[in-house]
């Protein structure tokens, strides 16, 4: 896998063109996705491992991005804690059962990697799909976007009950986010034993917070995960919403790759950034919306940006919308793999 134009680009060597995945890409866009999703629930589908090998692999087939990424879900862990996770239409993620005393802290589970075995069997069909054609993405939640649905119980505009847990009860935030670090890191490693190439780090949530508080209730957990992870030749990526504030602090948690949201110029974050830490991004995902020249006159631009750099994995700045027109992602990724720098 080293020689892929994704790990390559992943450990800033050089590429001929910039490789593309994007984020969000085993989902709901695919009118295929639909005809498996209409037979299966959500949990199902992530649960059997032939089922999430079929997902995984349809943007594969379809779209011929440069990397795969396991088809689950970031609240996994959290339901392997204890939480009683469902997925409903409309109304999205629901913990039935949220953590807000310290004894809901107390009772979560941190021992729990026989739960997620079906993981490891999933990414074993996945890889034996792929046959060596292009890298695994394997991923997991960040500790305090983790913690946002479970003490939420769900999703929130405001985080208000999260971020009050922060303020008001710190000792036992500190306790929950170290339980799903725990937990992440332990799970993330799995997932590498499984065989995995890559990891992604998905802080979906951070841009919620204060600098202060990212520091300490994001950051800081981000950074053990990463410290416990058996890299051995897996490139980790750390994204998060917010990144375009956070990258420089991100940084100190020595990712190899750091995925920026589109509010901010990619070149000058790059270059703010340590040597040796390539980027991932950063294309505003509404851009798939517009006009076919649209969407092309706005990649070139960003290859444009980034001529000459190493380092440079294309992707959006968070993930695609499950409405976005089938044919302008397959559009968009053909213009990427026509590019040359
Ligand atoms: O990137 C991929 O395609 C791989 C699979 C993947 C899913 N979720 C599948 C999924 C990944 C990487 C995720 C991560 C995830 N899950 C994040 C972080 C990424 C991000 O976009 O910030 C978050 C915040 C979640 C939590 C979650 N799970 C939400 C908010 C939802 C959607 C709720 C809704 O109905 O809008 C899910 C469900 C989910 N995860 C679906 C998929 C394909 C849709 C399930 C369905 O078919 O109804």
């Amino acid at each position: 896998m080293k020689d892929s134009l994704f790990i390559k680009a992943a450990f800033s060597e050089k590429t001929e063109r910039p490789p593309v995945w994007m984020m969000r890409q085993a989902g709901r866009f695919m009118p295929q996705y639909w005809e498996i999703k209409n037979k299966y629930s959500f949990l199902e589908m992530c649960k059997t491992p032939e089922i999430a090998a079929d997902v995984t692999m349809l943007p594969v087939d379809l779209l011929g991005i440069d990397a795969a990424i396991l088809f689950s879900d970031i609240l996994v862990t959290g339901e392997a804690m204890g939480g009683d996770l469902s997925f409903t239409a409309g109304v999205g993620p629901k913990f039935a059962n949220p953590v807000r005393t310290q004894a809901d802290v107390d009772a979560l589970e941190t021992n729990v990697g026989d739960r997620l075995q079906y993981v490891a069997d999933a990414i074993k069909v996945i890889q034996q799909r792929l046959n060596g054609s292009i890298p695994l993405i394997g991923f997991a939640g960040a500790p305090f976007t983790v913690m946002s649905y479970l003490v939420e119980g769900g999703s929130s505009k405001d985080f208000k009950l999260a971020k009050l847990m922060l303020h008001n009860e710190p000792e036992m935030a500190h306790q929950l986010l170290s339980k799903i670090a725990t937990v992440t890191a332990d799970y993330l490693n799995l997932q590498i034993a499984a065989g995995v190439n890559a990891i992604q780090i998905f802080d979906s949530w951070a841009q919620a917070l204060s600098w202060d508080d990212y520091t300490e209730f994001s950051h800081r957990y981000i950074q053990e995960i990463i410290s416990k992870l058996d890299r051995k030749d897996i490139p980790v990526i750390s994204f998060c919403k917010g990144s375009s504030v956070f990258a420089p602090l991100m940084a100190e948690a020595k990712p190899d790759v750091i995925s920026i949201d589109w509010n901010v110029d990619l070149l000058d974050i790059k270059n703010r950034l340590p040597k040796g830490i390539a980027v991932q991004g950063n294309l505003d995902p509404h851009i798939l919306y517009a006009d076919k020249k649209v969407i092309k006159d706005r990649i070139h631009r960003l290859f444009e940006r980034m001529r000459g750099e190493d380092g440079f994995i294309f992707n959006l700045g968070h993930g695609i919308m499950p409405d976005i027109p089938f044919d302008n992602v397959k559009y968009a990724v053909e213009v990427i793999k026509e590019f040359r720098y």
